[in-house]
């Protein structure tokens, strides 16, 4: 069988495949005819990626009964952010040449900028607070409660997405699906634990 540890290792190495890929492509002149707009992609989809497969994680670990999936999501969610870090850097950096001005124009003006922004800083705090002594500092209630955020961030990822694209919308609509069906089943076991809170306000 093989342990946690190692399945950890595998899923830290494939989570940095993606950047790995990037890097040797932008060194072999592999990146297209716009090397700066398909970093900015990847980057962006990859991060889109990593917090829908966050979300998903309770989920398939409630419907599988696989306990141990919950070990893997820290290290998920950590990759979301990381990738956001570097879709955030390509765009200030090689897209806009951190001309403040401009920047700040273009999330006023842009509504898909202002959206892309929104789902970036909210995925600050849920990275500063992923450590275990923030867990036990804030206490499992407000913990949980500051990392329901995660719906707000890859919503206003999927909206970024969506307002981004010109006249194909497959993509993002693919993304927004995946979106509805695990804000559904939060929805679903929100309702359930309220009716076992009920029923058993009303047994005693
Ligand atoms: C301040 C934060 C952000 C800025 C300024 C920003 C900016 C951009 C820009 C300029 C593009 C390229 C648009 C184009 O090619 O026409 C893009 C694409 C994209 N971004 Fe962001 N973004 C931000 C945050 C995010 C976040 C947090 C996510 C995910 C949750 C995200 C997901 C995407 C996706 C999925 C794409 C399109 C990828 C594709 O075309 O395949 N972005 N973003």
């Amino acid at each position: 069988m093989v342990s946690v540890k190692a399945w950890k290792s595998l899923l830290f190495a494939a989570g940095l495949a993606p950047v790995g890929y990037l890097a040797w492509a932008a060194a072999t002149g592999n990146l297209g005819a716009n090397p700066i707009e398909q970093i900015t992609r990847e980057t962006g989809v990859w991060t889109l990626r990593f917090l829908l497969v966050t979300l998903a994680v309770s989920p398939v670990r409630r419907v599988t009964h696989w306990n141990d999936a919950i070990r893997f999501r820290r290290m998920l969610g950590l990759f979301a952010f990381f990738y956001g870090v570097l879709h955030l850097v390509t765009y200030l950096w090689l897209d806009q040449f951190f001309d403040w001005a401009a920047i700040v124009k273009d999330v006023y003006k842009r509504p898909f900028i202002t959206a892309g922004a929104t789902a970036f800083l909210v995925m600050v705090p849920l990275a500063v607070t992923s450590t275990a002594g923030m867990i036990r500092r804030l206490g499992g209630k407000t913990w949980r409660r500051v990392h329901r955020l995660v719906y707000l961030s890859a919503t206003a990822g999927v909206v970024h997405y969506w307002w981004l694209v010109k006249a194909d919308i497959r993509q993002p609509r693919n993304y927004a699906v995946l979106l509805a069906v695990l804000l559904g089943y939060r929805a679903y076991e929100i309702a359930g634990s309220k009716r076992a809170r009920g029923s058993e306000a009303r047994s005693t």
